[in-house]
């Protein structure tokens, strides 16, 4: 096969060496603009595993370059005048300049052609000429502009600002991560050890602080002569280099995010930062150009065409390309709004900083640095005010809301059951919540009960409303106190214009087959096409709504309830107010945001007087309605906990969605969190996370990390009542309590948990 790589890097020239060694008869060149020995950057980074990849495909490069690693075990965080260390991160660093060399002999001796100083314009000419071209030119691949239209590449263009830069003075002994204040806002670098006298050192800031130092006017030198002074404390009197004197200006950059929808194009396939990039704080890029090598080389030996081995090249590539591509992003993005955690503990910040990809877990970081966790876990406890002897993880530290405290961090989030009748919670109800309370959430959190029975969303929705409601939610509520030391919150809500609806398993938010009665909103804004017109509300429907939340505030208190949620999310009426997909009103109560959270407030604060002054109250929120800049987004959800904050509400339950049928969520593990952590670490507001949050693992990096307080799992808690329990027992806690009649099953499990635990390590 004939093949043509155009540019030398890492990913032109490993495809090269790839090929020859699967058929030393492929006739490979590899076409460079630049000299052998030319390069920008510094130091690049792998991991183990990449190098066990690499040594597999080829172990005498792969020992080549094993020889020239620089290791490091430890990641050191200079913070507000501290050193956090922790270690077992296991890193390798190796000269970006040495592996190409390195990479440049070993293609040389397995008879690859190597063309320097050789400037490609066109992929064309090279297309009509060679069986196979590999469009290997980087990350401002001038074929992947030149095709722009087959391969659809999509660039994001990231906020902050950066140099890569080199120093000698040494970071071997950890890869570093230095935050520095300035009078122009924080700066940070991130510093690495790759041969025995050099480090890379990228200096990082906003676009804010960058505008204030005034680098877009300086020359590259001045530039470096500023971060000198920056970080002079951390450089020993050694300077600052840089290699990118290619670079116009300061040489100060914005991290491109690319990815293509299509990578081939007849015989042309892009590799490497041509086809997509990873933020370099995750250091993959290289990892990722070796890797769809390899995988290329793979595919076109073992497929019967080459397009074949294109799509399969693409199908593989692009999974492992989204999934660095998303961990790169939470990194990038942790970087981004870091000035969001400089309030945070040296403690959480640096267990912030560790976790920011979401790749490492808590218990990985244990598995890592036991010590370094556990003294994270008691620092934790401490500021829970816990008194347990033992160290025990987040999600078993109390927590306090005015005169409730909780045993635990774990929430059952209210779901609907739709088997009250008339209004009425039934045997199904005392089952259900007492069962979930007796499984050891700290906080068991009814469904929304509704103030009205025209405020219900189904004929089976729970009221709030008549005295034999009260009667049969009192018996619940006594039973969870009398059995268990689980406390039970009440949430409130009215449906608004999704009321008059079917049962959740009949067709969710379908109008009832007969039988409608009609329904309020904020404005005449139905929630489908199918579902009736609402009555935008006139000042007597809102006096007599919030009448009705004041009755049944009064009712949850006498009933014995701990705690009391409004619920102002997910398109019900309050939650209609809120957002402008659904408040179109030109009073008081429309417009800004202010006027829209005017209503929700008045029935806030018309609760919070009757409610004794003991007892929390909290307020769910869509902190998103999926639907981009005209609805509700994370940065107005911050405003709109500002204003629940200011007007007294205890906590914000930071849920999402569910307030528009354009909505268009984007689904993952904890895909909520991050708006409960923006609204904790700006407004500086108590928060509940919600959302596909399902293992103990989860609630306690979310914790820990400062994210949230209190964590609510939903269907984890269908499938199982006891799932606070189970997870105790699984992690080897001991400290949970379980109700006596069981104590013969807890200890059956504890056992067969160690017992599984103890194969675990032997085997
Ligand atoms: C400033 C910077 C620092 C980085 N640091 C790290 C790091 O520490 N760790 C890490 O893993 N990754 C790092 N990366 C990413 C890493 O460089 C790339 O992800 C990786 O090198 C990708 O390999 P590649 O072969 O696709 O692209 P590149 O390494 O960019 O190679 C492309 C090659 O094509 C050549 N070329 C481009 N256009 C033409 C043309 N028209 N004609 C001829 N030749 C051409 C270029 O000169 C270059 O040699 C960094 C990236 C940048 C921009
Ligand atoms: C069956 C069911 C009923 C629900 N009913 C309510 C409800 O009454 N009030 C509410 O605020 N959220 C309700 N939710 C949403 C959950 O509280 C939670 O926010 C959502 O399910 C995401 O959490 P999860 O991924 O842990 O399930 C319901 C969810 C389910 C699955």
């Amino acid at each position: 096969m004939k093949v043509a790589c155009l540019g030398g890097g890492p990913a032109g020239l490993y495809f090269a060496i790839s090929m020859k060694l699967r058929d030393a008869a492929h006739d490979i060149v590899v076409y460079e603009r630049n000299r052998p020995d030319d390069t920008f950057g510094w130091g690049v980074v792998l991991s183990d595993e990449t190098l066990a990849n690499l040594s597999a495909n080829d172990p005498v490069s792969a020992e080549a370059i094993r020889k020239h690693f620089a290791y490091w075990d430890d990641i050191a965080v200079h913070y507000r005048g501290q050193r956090i260390v922790s270690t077992g991160h296991g890193f390798c660093g190796i000269g970006r300049k040495q592996l190409l060399i390195l990479l440049q002999q070993r293609a040389r001796e397995l008879g690859v052609k190597l063309r320097f100083e050789t400037e490609i314009e066109s992929a064309a000419e090279f297309a009509k000429t060679h069986d196979l071209v590999i469009a290997s030119d980087g990350l401002n691949s001038k074929v992947r502009n030149e095709l722009a239209s087959c391969f659809r590449p999509d660039t994001d263009v990231r906020k902050c600002k950066f140099v890569w830069l080199g120093t000698h003075q040494k970071f071997d002994d950890a890869f570093t991560f230095i935050f520095e204040e300035t009078q122009h806002g924080w700066i940070w670098a991130h510093a690495y050890q790759f041969d025995s006298d050099t480090a890379t050192f990228i200096i990082e800031c906003s676009e804010a602080t960058w505008d204030k130092f005034g680098f877009a006017a300086m020359t590259q030198d001045e530039s470096i002569a500023t971060c000198e002074r920056i970080f002079a404390k951390y450089l020993g009197g050694h300077g600052l280099m840089s290699n990118a004197r290619h670079l116009r200006g300061s040489g100060w950059l914005n991290f491109p995010r690319v990815l293509c929808e299509r990578w081939s194009h007849e015989n042309i396939v892009l590799m490497g930062d041509a086809a997509a990039t990873a933020h370099f704080s995750i250091g993959s890029g290289t990892k990722l150009a070796m890797e769809s090598a390899i995988a290329m080389a793979d595919y076109l030996h073992s497929e019967p065409t080459m397009q074949a081995a294109f799509r399969k090249y693409e199908d593989a590539r692009r999974s492992e390309v989204l999934r660095l591509q998303s961990a790169a992003r939470n990194s990038l993005e942790w970087f981004e709004n870091v000035e969001r955690y400089l309030h945070l503990d040296p403690v959480q910040f640096n267990y912030s900083l560790l976790t920011r990809s979401q790749r490492i877990s808590h218990e990985n970081l244990r598995l890592r640095d036991k010590a370094w966790l556990e003294d994270a876990e008691a620092w934790f406890q401490r500021r829970a005010d816990s008194n347990s002897p033992n160290v025990r993880r987040p999600m078993f530290a109390p927590f306090r809301l005015r005169d409730m405290t909780l045993k635990n961090r774990i929430v059952v989030s209210p779901m609907a059951q739709y088997k009250a009748i008339d209004g009425c919670p039934t045997d199904w109800h005392l089952v259900h919540y007492g069962e979930r309370a007796k499984g050891g959430a700290g906080l068991v959190c009814i469904e929304m009960t509704c103030v009205s029975p025209e405020g219900r969303i189904t004929p089976g929705c729970t009221g709030m409303y008549a005295p034999e409601h009260e009667a049969a939610w009192k018996r619940i509520v006594d039973f969870v106190h009398t059995e268990t030391d689980a406390k039970i919150c009440c949430q409130l809500g009215h449906s608004g214009a999704k009321g008059s609806t079917q049962l959740g398993w009949e067709e969710m938010d379908a109008p009832l087959k007969d039988g409608n009665w009609p329904v309020p909103s904020a404005s005449e804004v139905p929630w489908s096409p199918r579902n009736q017109r609402p009555k935008a509300m006139d000042r007597a429907d809102m006096d007599r709504v919030r009448d009705q939340f004041v009755a049944a505030t009064q009712m949850a208190d006498r009933t014995g309830f701990d705690m009391l949620e409004l619920h102002c999310a997910h398109g019900y009426l309050l939650s209609s107010f809120i957002t402008p997909l659904t408040n179109t009103r030109t009073d008081d109560y429309g417009g800004t945001l202010a006027n829209r959270m005017r209503y929700p407030l008045e029935v806030f604060h018309a609760v919070r007087l009757v409610w004794p002054s003991g007892k929390p109250i909290s307020v769910r929120i869509s902190a998103n309605d999926w639907v981009g800049e005209e609805g509700i987004e994370p940065e107005d959800a911050v405003q709109i906990a500002r204003i629940l904050q200011e007007a007294g509400v205890d906590i914000c339950n930071v849920s999402a969605g569910q307030t528009s049928i354009r909505a268009r969520p984007v689904y993952g593990r904890m895909f909520q969190t991050p708006f409960s952590d923006r609204i904790r670490n700006e407004a500086g507001m108590a928060t509940m996370a919600v959302g596909n949050i399902y293992e103990p693992d989860h609630v306690n990096s979310i914790l820990m990390a400062g994210r949230a307080d209190l964590v609510c799992l939903a269907r984890p808690h269908l499938a199982d009542p006891y799932w606070t329990l189970h997870a105790a027992a699984r992690l080897g806690d001991r400290g949970e309590t379980w109700p006596a009649p069981y104590y013969q099953g807890r200890d059956q499990l504890y056992r067969l948990a160690e017992s599984a635990g103890t194969m675990a390590t032997s085997g």
